[in-house]
């Protein structure tokens, strides 16, 4: 009778725990909470590769919009970088066969990705120019395998980072073509049909996700109309309750231009978006290394690279208010990663080997910022709170204005083996001796976190 009890006891819970399903308007896709696995992680490496790869060129602009600017646009300076360096009558899909990738390994861009301490990856499956880095069956001869590489780059790619990392597979999309002709339609047709939508971004979305089983789906290009248009909230039930990443799959805002920075899975509002304080929702600071483009371009110079103390600083603000940061590389056209992107990526893996503690599965703290010293953020683990000093004290005291510390607190450096001596200041806060340390025994050199325990607050 017992036995009986507990197991009908555990039949409805676990019946109510399955029969969710989500229905396909923004109150029910919303009510979806975030699989557990995105919070934890907190670093995501970005890609940028497709067609733009082979021009590379910016002018300080976005290399990834070469075509827009070239096309639409007619900007002069892309007009006379065509006019110079191609045959008239050049245009932008011979390009295409020149997206050669003959050194890409998808295995060394796992092992390069696998080493920055990131635990996610969101390749560019398609980009606005609409190429497709897959041999999709809807985009005849404007694919990988098609012309170009002549390779099921997204295929490779997922497939190394499953079997050979511990990182999570992850797909950007974008749902708007500017030069596909349906899409044009409909565009004139003020989105009133859905040519587009029905035949091409519907299908190759679930030939992705069935395909590849992408664990995140990082949607955009939606701005120019409605999530109503997109069909947004019927593909995303489909993904939540159907598909084969239903349990695993976290997405984006990017959904239409009623849904960015309010629908969806977490929010990503704009482009480098950093708040700069705690948020109610889950959000994602995408960023870029280059400072300023997404895809490679030959055009970049040295200073126009974030520096890794820039890039650990950014990191610890987006987490001690609740974000994950995913930062982007642009590969060539060969598929190589230069090692300027990938020194950074290997200096903030070294970063993450000493002071991941302080930002792995941790939460934001009951203040980010400290009220005096404006070079720290935190973030808490259990009843651990994190100090993360952006610069090395001057003296040798470090002041903290927000923790109030009990008779058992205790302060220690990450990676250093002593522990610190404090004093409790008498208007608030600590005041942590800082001994004097020899370079060759520092922890690491950006960016240090101090753990402290025993806190009253
Ligand atoms: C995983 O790594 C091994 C050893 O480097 C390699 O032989 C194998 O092809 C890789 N698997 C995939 C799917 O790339
Ligand atoms: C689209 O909207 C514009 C502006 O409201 C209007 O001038 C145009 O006639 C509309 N086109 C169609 C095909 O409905
Ligand atoms: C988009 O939605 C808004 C309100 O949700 C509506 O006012 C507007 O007409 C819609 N635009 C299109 C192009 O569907
Ligand atoms: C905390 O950060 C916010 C946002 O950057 C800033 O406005 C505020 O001045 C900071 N507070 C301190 C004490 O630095």
């Amino acid at each position: 009778m017992r036995w009986l009890i507990v197991s009908l006891v555990t039949t409805i819970v676990i019946s109510t725990c399955f029969c969710v399903r989500y229905e396909p308007n923004w109150a029910s896709i919303d009510s979806r909470p975030l699989p557990g696995w995105y919070d934890d992680v907190k670093l995501g490496i970005f890609i940028h590769w497709g067609v733009f790869s082979v021009p590379s060129y910016s002018r300080k602009l976005m290399p990834a919009w070469f075509w827009l600017y070239l096309r639409e646009m007619k900007l002069p300076d892309y007009i006379e970088f065509m006019e110079k360096n191609y045959r008239p009558g050049f245009t932008y899909a011979d390009f295409a066969p020149q997206l050669t990738a003959e050194f890409f390994d998808a295995n060394r861009w796992a092992e390069i990705f696998q080493s920055s301490g990131a635990e996610y990856i969101v390749f560019t499956a398609k980009h606005h120019e609409g190429y497709t880095n897959w041999p999709s069956k809807y985009s005849f001869n404007w694919n990988s395998m098609a012309v170009g590489p002549h390779k099921d780059i997204v295929g490779e790619l997922a497939a190394a980072i499953k079997m050979n990392t511990s990182l999570h597979f992850g797909l950007y999309h974008s749902l708007f073509e500017w030069f596909n002709p349906l899409y044009l339609q409909d565009k004139a047709n003020n989105y009133t049909t859905s040519y587009f939508v029905d035949r091409k971004t519907l299908p190759e979305l679930y030939e992705l996700i069935n395909t590849y089983q992408p664990e995140v789906i990082w949607s955009d290009g939606d701005w120019e109309a409605n999530s109503s248009y997109w069909k947004s909230t019927e593909f995303l039930a489909w993904l939540y309750n159907d598909s084969p990443v239903k349990d695993t799959v976290v997405t984006n805002d990017r959904w239409g231009k009623d849904s960015t920075c309010h629908h969806g899975g977490y929010l990503t509002c704009a482009d480098r978006y950093q708040p700069g304080k705690l948020q109610k929702r889950k959000w994602e600071n995408a960023m870029t290394i280059d400072g300023q483009a997404w895809g490679f371009r030959r055009d970049v110079t040295y200073s126009q690279f974030l520096s890794i103390h820039t890039l650990i600083s950014t990191f610890v603000e987006t987490v001690s208010c609740g974000g994950n940061m995913l930062m982007n590389v642009g590969p060539t056209k060969e598929g190589f990663i230069d090692p300027i992107f990938e020194e950074r990526l290997w200096q903030f893996g070294e970063w993450m080997k000493v002071n991941g503690e302080a930002i792995r599965g941790t939460r934001p703290w009951k203040a980010q910022n400290d009220t005096i010293n404006s070079n720290i953020w935190y973030t808490m683990k259990g009843s651990d709170v994190y100090a993360i000093v952006l610069e090395w004290p001057q003296g040798d005291t470090l002041t903290l204005g927000s923790p109030i510390p009990s008779t058992s607190t205790t302060i220690n450096l990450l990676g250093y083996p002593d522990q610190f001596q404090y004093t409790t200041r008498p208007s608030g806060g600590i005041d942590i001796k800082i001994p004097p340390i020899p370079a060759n025994k520092m922890p690491c050199q950006w960016v240090w976190s101090f753990v402290i325990t025993g806190l009253m607050n």
